[in-house]
């Protein structure tokens, strides 16, 4: 079959599997073509057991891939082929020399930026869909056309703001999609080009552009200002331990005002995932590049306060159960950094269950979707770790159990039959202020809430 256009999308991960299938879904007329290094990975996208685990992914996947979706680690070919080319490999955080730990590592960048160069022969659309630093597309124009062959490469941004665990969703009906491209005629014409896949399913009011240079930073400023909500409302909750203050029933009130709005404000035992702790830290070494050391303070605030949250909560655990947790079995409900995702990337359960083998307590990690990840993650930690799935088997003969993630099969489970098989005192920290904490403690639990009074039966 002839498509009209197409589609390449380099990295195959949690961004670039889930937007490119959408966009399979909704182009019929494209062929689009996801490419890897990682042959496992595309041998996974390439099965029913996809390498990431996204509500309603797989259907998509299904109805697409073979047909105008395929998925591949022949990066040349897929270059060559393709008109438009999608970037979505990873920046992570920089571990070593200039900027460690703040900026972001832009060799994978860069190294496919060289690689599109060395094998197109004719001109391309090369669309940012990864999060980069504000004027990475500058430096991106550089290395593309200082090609000999005299072709003209045009850079777009295009940053993705689906959330994981709602990526199908987030892709099918986005608040806005964002497309920052030069203001010169061959810009604008790129834009629009890009603006027309989204076209297919976005309303036109939804689709909005900006300069190249607001597209990119757009992309850091709202993941700051989400994480910025979360720390804000972890701040307080703190207070509320210490005032009887109510930390959800503050969120409501608060959150009433048409102005602020309810979302994102529920207390939890910090947040996670790729993506907030990158964005900041890369936010506030832009700022402190440019010498505005008041405003990198003022976002470096946002992630302290994370790392103090996580912090408060375990050394509660620690003093709650009477300042040792040496050898009492511990159950983390939950290790992804969120409910309806297994990733583990940046969780506070990583941090939580650290600290607490560091004092020697006996761990049982549970999730449903996580324990692959789990294991990984905490492979190099010394001390007993236990990963077991079902909560109620993990539950028998813990001293306590922490909740880490909102995963809803927690609300719903059987908490007399937990306590039963536990041992006595048994303590139930709610890191996500999901469960009915008067009902936990009527069965019998000490109960300790995020930002509420705690529940106990000690005199
Ligand atoms: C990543 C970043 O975390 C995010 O900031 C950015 O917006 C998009 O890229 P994610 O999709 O979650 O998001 O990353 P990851 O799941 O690690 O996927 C990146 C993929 O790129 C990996 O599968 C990796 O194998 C691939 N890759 C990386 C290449 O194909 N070539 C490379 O040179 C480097
Ligand atoms: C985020 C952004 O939401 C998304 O737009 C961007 O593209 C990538 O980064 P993601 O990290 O997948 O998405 O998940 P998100 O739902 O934002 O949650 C991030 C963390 O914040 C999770 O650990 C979550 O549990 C936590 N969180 C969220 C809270 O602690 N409280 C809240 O009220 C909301």
């Amino acid at each position: 079959m002839k498509f009209a256009k197409n589609i390449l999308c380099i990295g195959a991960g949690y961004v670039g599997g889930p937007t490119m299938a959408v966009i399979a879904a909704k182009c019929p007329g494209c062929k689009v073509t996801v490419v890897d290094v990682n042959e496992e990975r595309i041998r996974r996208w390439n099965s029913d057991d996809l390498p990431i685990f996204e509500p309603g992914l797989l259907d998509v996947v299904r109805s697409v891939r073979g047909r105008n979706l395929f998925f591949s680690n022949d990066v040349v070919e897929g270059i060559r082929a393709a008109d438009i080319i999608f970037v979505s490999v990873n920046t992570p955080t920089k571990t070593f020399g200039h900027g460690a730990g703040m900026a972001s590592d832009l060799q994978y960048w860069e190294k496919t930026a060289h690689e599109i160069v060395a094998h197109a022969d004719r001109s391309k659309i090369i669309v940012e869909k990864s999060t980069l630093p504000v004027r990475t597309a500058e430096a991106m124009e550089c290395i593309l056309q200082e090609n000999k062959k005299g072709i003209h490469f045009e850079v777009i941004s295009n940053p993705e703001f689906l959330s994981e665990g709602s990526a199908v969703k987030d892709l099918l009906e986005p608040d806005r999609v964002l497309i920052g491209s030069r203001q010169t005629e061959s810009g604008r014409k790129a834009a629009q080009e890009i603006a027309a896949i989204f076209a297919h399913w976005v309303a036109a009011d939804k689709i909005i552009t900006s300069n190249l240079w607001s597209a990119e930073l757009s992309k850091l400023v709202a993941n700051a200002f989400l994480a910025q909500r979360i720390s804000s409302i972890n701040a307080v909750s703190a207070l509320c331990e210490k005032t009887d203050a109510d930390v959800a029933e503050i969120s409501f009130a608060v959150g009433s005002d048409t102005r602020i709005g309810p979302r994102f404000l529920n207390a939890s035992v910090g947040f996670g995932g790729s993506c907030f702790k990158k964005d900041i830290l890369n936010l506030v070494y832009i700022c402190r590049s440019y010498d505005l050391n008041e405003v990198a303070d003022y976002w470096q605030a946002v992630i302290e306060i994370n790392e103090y949250q996580q912090e408060r909560f375990v050394r509660k655990i620690i003093k709650e159960m009477f300042n040792t947790i040496v050898g009492k079995k511990i159950v983390l409900l939950g290790f992804a950094f969120k409910a309806n995702t297994g990733d583990t990337r940046e969780s506070p359960g990583i941090f939580v269950a650290g600290k607490l083998l560091e004092e020697r307590a006996q761990l049982v990690i549970s999730d449903p979707q996580a324990l692959e990840n789990a294991r990984k993650e905490l492979s190099g930690l010394d001390g007993s770790v236990e990963y077991e799935p079902d909560p109620y088997r993990a539950a028998v003969d813990a001293q306590a159990i922490a909740v880490i993630t909102e995963w809803d099969i927690y609300r719903k489970l059987d908490f007399a039959k937990i306590f039963a098989s536990m041992r006595k005192p048994a303590f139930l920290f709610d890191g996500r202020n999901i469960l009915d904490h008067q009902k936990l403690f009527q069965i019998g639990f000490n109960v300790f809430p995020l930002g509420k009074p705690s529940l106990t039966h000690f005199k």
